[in-house]
């Protein structure tokens, strides 16, 4: 194992309900509409402008270019403003123990986000010095789904994708993962079946059980 990539939103810190929540609030005020619980998952792992979309699509609202754009930017807005007083205790159980572990084994760590806010919520957590390397979503031709941002990041830290492990909590992102050839490893629900391995919480992610799957599937 050389590598370790991983998403951010729902893996290093919780900021997944931020994202969510600011949807929602963009959405009543805008449209007074309100949205499922169950397009959640549709928006997690996905772009900005791709949840937009999946929300727009559900709402069966069409809006100019013009539009599209400012609702998109008044949502970032607002999850930028939720962030103000996230910290250190935002990091989600285990993962700085992760970290560390990765790192005293050599095992060279890359953020795979979507999220152009990646390198802001690593500051705040106090993590941006531990990783290696950030891909940058925005130079990456497709999103999740998509294999890109996770062959960006491989890249990054110069590893082949199969010497790597990525650790995923969204559908999405898992997919993503299989496609680009790492060991796929997802933390959350059922809904990740199709991950190579699946953890229920982020404490379970501890490097030996880590170390352990990739033993187990890399070849
Ligand atoms: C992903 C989140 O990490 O980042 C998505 O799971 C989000 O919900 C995407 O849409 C883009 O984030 P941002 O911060 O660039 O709007
Ligand atoms: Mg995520």
């Amino acid at each position: 194992m050389k590598g370790a990539l991983f998403d951010l939103d729902g893996v290093i810190a919780n900021t997944a309900i931020y994202h969510f929540a600011a949807w929602r609030n963009l959405v009543k005020k805008h449209f007074n509409a309100e949205l499922p619980d169950s397009l959640e998952e549709k928006t997690k792992g996905v772009s900005r402008e791709d949840s937009l979309r999946v929300i727009l699509d559900y709402l069966h609202i069409t809006v100019s270019d013009k539009e599209f754009q400012a609702l998109s930017e008044e949502k970032n807005t607002a999850y930028v403003q939720a962030l103000d007083h996230l910290t250190k205790a935002d990091i989600l159980p285990g993962i700085s123990q992760l970290i560390h572990d990765l790192k005293k084994h050599h095992v060279k760590i890359a953020l795979a986000s979507a999220s152009q806010n990646g390198p802001i919520i690593l500051k705040k957590l106090g993590l941006f010095d531990e990783f290696d390397a950030i891909a940058n979503p925005q130079l990456v031709h497709a999103g999740k789904p998509a294999p890109d941002i996770f062959l960006a990041a491989a890249k990054a830290i110069d590893v082949e994708p199969n010497d790597c492990v990525a650790i995923e909590d969204s559908v999405a992102g898992i997919s993503a993962i299989n496609e680009a050839g790492a060991i796929s490893i997802a933390v959350g629900g059922l809904e990740l079946s199709h991950a190579k391995k699946r953890f229920n919480n982020t404490n379970e992610l501890t490097y030996e059980a880590i170390e352990a799957t990739w033993q187990q599937y890399h070849h």
